[in-house]
């Protein structure tokens, strides 16, 4: 019998050594813009010769599909935005821990999840955006502060459908407590110019046009209309400030782009090798660029876009409280009346 197993195995590795191998290759589902995430991928390619198969759709699709695909799932990494993403697909089960040394020494504990489920790759902040010719930035200082009622009628935000603003109602659920959370929001909704519609970009806009003089929305938007081709984004982002909130105490809070190993990965070892890749310097670098965002790797250098902003402090919560009070954030957001 053992003669017969060892001829057997002697006959397995001869067939493996007379076949040509597969060519390594990794399937990556994602929810980042193609043009986002392309560069990094073909810059892993011609890098390590492993093939990336990409397949984007939007954040919620790609969850549905996961689910749906379960243990058969092609999938072997998935890249989606903001923690609440992140989170929700932690909780449905679709991603497996991994942790490695060059991953925990590259992303700061608060952006990636605890138990190694998922890595945050990209960061950006949710600030606050001011008309300069009607609003001092001397007047602004908190996101507390905007509940106030001297801001009536004068603040654009969107919808609280949006992962953004949820995440952004987390994390003041998790340093305020709920009852001073919730009152916040109630007191935003006091505030607003007008009903929530639109996107963030929309919200910047509406600021320069005079609809409103605050707006709520995260960084890279303002930065893609800085730097954008159209002359009226530029226009309308010359007419606007952006302002770091709560820079005395905690800070401005912060969210990801980020990526977990599926739990149906069958190109484990070059999915993780992905993963590293794109905590890496150069990764981090075209990353950030490419949206105008924060690099997550501690050191790594700015675009002059973002790094014009100036120097803030940013929350040290770890991002992965956001997922957690999301539940709680929705129905906040419901009882205040904040569509
Ligand atoms: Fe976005």
């Amino acid at each position: 019998m053992r003669r017969l197993v060892s001829s057997l195995s002697a006959l397995l590795l001869s067939a493996s050594v007379a076949l040509p191998a597969a060519a390594a290759e990794v399937n990556v589902y994602s929810a980042r813009k193609d043009h986002l995430i392309k560069p990094v991928l073909d810059a892993f390619t011609a890098e390590t010769g492993i093939k990336v198969n990409l397949l984007s759709a939007a954040e919620d699709q790609l969850l549905e599909r996961l689910k749906s695909e379960g243990k058969d799932s092609p999938a072997d990494l998935f890249v989606t935005t903001d923690a609440v993403h992140l989170h929700k697909a932690r909780v449905a089960g679709v991603l497996q821990p991994i942790s490695t040394p060059a991953l925990t020494a590259a992303i700061p504990a608060q952006y990636r999840d605890p138990q190694g489920y998922w890595y945050g790759l990209s960061a950006r902040a949710r600030v606050i955006f001011y008309a300069k010719d009607r609003v001092k930035p001397s007047e602004l200082s908190t996101y507390e502060d905007l509940a106030d009622p001297k801001w009536k009628g004068r603040i654009c935000v969107r919808s609280s459908s949006s992962a953004y603003n949820q995440s952004l109602l987390a994390g003041l659920i998790a340093v305020m407590g709920p009852d001073k959370a919730g009152q916040w929001a109630k007191g935003m909704v006091d505030n607003m110019a007008r009903k929530p519609q639109g996107g963030d970009r929309d919200q910047i806009s509406a600021v320069a046009a005079g609809q409103c003089d605050l707006a709520i929305a995260n960084t890279y938007y303002f930065g893609g209309m800085q730097t954008s081709s159209k002359a009226e984004e530029r226009d309308a982002a010359a007419k606007v400030g952006i302002f770091f909130p709560n820079q005395q105490g905690r800070g401005a809070h912060m969210n990801v782009s980020g990526a977990g190993l599926a739990a149906s990965a069958r190109n484990k070892a070059e999915a993780v090798r992905l993963l590293e890749y794109m905590a890496g310097p150069e990764a981090q670098r075209l990353f950030a660029e490419a949206n105008n965002e924060f690099p997550v790797r501690s050191g790594a250098k700015l675009s002059p876009t973002v790094g014009a902003w100036g120097p803030f402090k940013a929350e040290t919560i770890n991002v992965a409280m956001l997922g957690e009070n999301i539940a709680q954030a929705v129905r906040t957001f419901d009882r205040v009346g904040w569509r």
